[in-house]
This record gives structure tokens, C-alpha cells and sequence, in this order.
């Protein structure tokens, strides 16, 4: 079965202006995460524009930073922003167009910390595609090597609401942007297959401009929903030790309208 992403995630400058918020909620997590496990290499799966890695290079360490993401929008954006970065640490950085479930670099096997943040593991549809993400991972770290994949936790009266038909539209910001002259809406509709488990989720932009335009566009996004023990199994069943697992960016244990935190690590 197909799924849909693409267009999304081609208009860079809506992405980050989108999940500016989001920034202030999960960048102080991976500081410290990174903080605390002083890495040497580290890996940032679906690292898109940068938005997580451009924050980790401004910690102390000398720490090399490799990104990798499917999206070449995406990756121009986090190469433009780079060159606006000292000399000094951009060179730390090295940017990769491939797929998560398929990729092979140079530094095979000598990274110890791989990072897969903010639901990004949820562009994983088949399970072959999933275990092949955490194969090559695992494959990739050094002995001892740790794998953080974060996301949400299924809400089942949310998707119950949405099972096998559009939900209600929920308008999920309004975000303003006086440099660009516009405010924009957010609107997602959301269909859920419980086969599949499946988001089919419809995202409506709609700006409006100061000067008195107006824009809109819908673009089509799928995500996998990871129940909390099929995100365990696929770690187990891919020779990683469950190290840790978080409810959210403040390191508290699962629970009700918690995220999904889990923390996978290499034998030694
Ligand atoms: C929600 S964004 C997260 C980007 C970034 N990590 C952040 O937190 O802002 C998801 C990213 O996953 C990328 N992506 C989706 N499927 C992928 C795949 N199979 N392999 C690599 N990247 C993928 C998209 O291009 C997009 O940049």
C-alpha cells in the first residue's frame, strides 16, 4: 500500500515555523540527554532542517554530528541554516539524503548515541521496513551504543474517534509570523486503521496575509501508531537491551497522555 508524506515536509519554511513550539518543549530533553551520555558520534535519524541537531552542536564537546533524512527540501534547509553556523562547528557536521530503513555510512559501527526524535519513527509503515530501521542501527553503533526513538503514546479514544472515517477537524495552531507578513491556521482531519494501525491524517495550511491574500494548501500525511509494547518487542527482537523508557521530556515514567521515550542500547 502506498503511503502519503512527500509534500509536507517540501515546504521547509512552514515546517519550522510550525514546530518552533515544539522546540521549546523537547531541545532542553536532548541537551541533556546528550549532556548526560557524552557521546563521541552521534547520529540524528529524520533529522530534517536541523531543528534538533544545530541546538546539540552549541553544548560543550567536540562531539561529531551526522544527520541523515529521505527529504532533500528538508536537508537544503538544514545545509542553509549551517552555513549561517561558525566555521568551526559546521565542520562537525556531515548530512546524508537516504533512507532510514536502508542507509550505510562510512562511520558504520563506531557511533554511541542514535537519535530517531519527535515521531519521526512513525514514517516507518511495514513492519519489514521497522525491523530493517533497527537492524542497520543496531549495526551501526559501537559496542555499548545507545538507540533514543521518541513518540507518542496511541490515545485510543482519539483514534476511536476517528476509526475507519474522517474525525472532526481540529484546528491544532495559529501561528503568527510578522516577518513574513501572515497568520496561519492548522487545521488536521484524521482517518484511523486499526489493520494498519494507520493515521491518515489531511493537513490544512491557510495563511493570511497582511496585505490582504489569502493561501491555502492540504497536504496528505500517514503515520504508523506504535503501541507501547510493539515499540519494545521491536527493539528486543532486534538484539538491543531496554535501558530506559520515559513518558516525556521531563523523564517522568509512562502514563496517561504521556509520550513514548525508549532508550535501546548495544551490548558491550
Ligand atoms: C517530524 S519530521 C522530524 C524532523 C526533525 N527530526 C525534527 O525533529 O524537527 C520527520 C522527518 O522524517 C523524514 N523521513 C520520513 N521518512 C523517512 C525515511 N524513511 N528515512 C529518513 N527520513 C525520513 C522526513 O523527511 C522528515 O524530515
Amino acid at each position: 500500500m502506498p503511503y502519503a508524506m512527500g509534500e509536507y515536509y517540501e515546504r521547509t519554511s512552514d515546517y519550522d515555523l510550525e514546530y518552533q513550539s515544539q522546540s521549546q518543549l523537547d531541545i532542553p530533553f536532548w541537551l541533556e540527554l546528550v549532556t548526560r551520555y557524552t557521546p563521541q558520534h552521534v547520529l540524528e535519524l529524520a533529522c530534517g532542517s536541523g531543528r534538533i541537531g544545530l541546538e546539540l552542536l552549541h553544548l560543550a564537546g567536540n562531539f561529531t554530528l551526522e544527520g541523515l533524512d529521505i527529504s532533500a527540501e528538508m536537508l537544503g534547509a538544514y545545509r542553509r541554516k549551517l552555513e549561517q553556523q561558525p566555521e568551526a562547528l559546521a565542520q562537525r557536521v556531515i548530512l546524508h539524503e537516504g533512507d532510514m530503513s536502508s542507509y550505510q555510512l562510512a562511520n558504520k559501527g563506531s557511533f554511541d548515541l542514535v537519535l530517531l526524535p519527535f515521531n519521526s519513527v512513525c514514517h516507518l509503515y511495514e513492519i519489514e521496513q521497522q525491523l530493517e530501521t533497527f537492524q542497520t542501527t543496531y549495526a551501526h553503533l559501537a559496542p555499548g551504543g545507545r538507540f533514543v526513538v521518541d513518540t507518542f503514546l496511541p490515545d485510543i479514544d482519539y483514534l476511536s474517534n476517528a476509526l475507519n472515517r474522517p474525525s472532526n477537524v481540529y484546528l491544532e495552531d495559529e501561528i503568527e509570523s510578522p516577518e513574513d507578513g501572515f497568520t496561519m491556521l492548522l487545521y488536521t482531519s484524521r482517518r484511523y486503521d486499526q489493520i494498519e494501525q494507520v493515521q491518515h491524517i489531511t493537513w490544512t495550511h491557510e495563511k493570511f496575509f497582511d496585505s490582504g491574500e489569502h493561501e491555502r494548501y492540504l497536504t496528505k500525511l500517514d503515520m504508523h501508531v506504535f503501541f507501547p509494547r510493539e515499540l519494545q518487542l521491536l527493539f528486543l527482537s532486534t538484539g538491543f537491551a531496554i535501558e530506559a523508557i520515559y513518558g516525556g521530556y521531563d523523564w517522568k515514567p509512562l502514563g496517561r497522555g504521556t509520550r513514548q521515550i525508549v532508550v535501546g542500547r548495544k551490548q558491550m
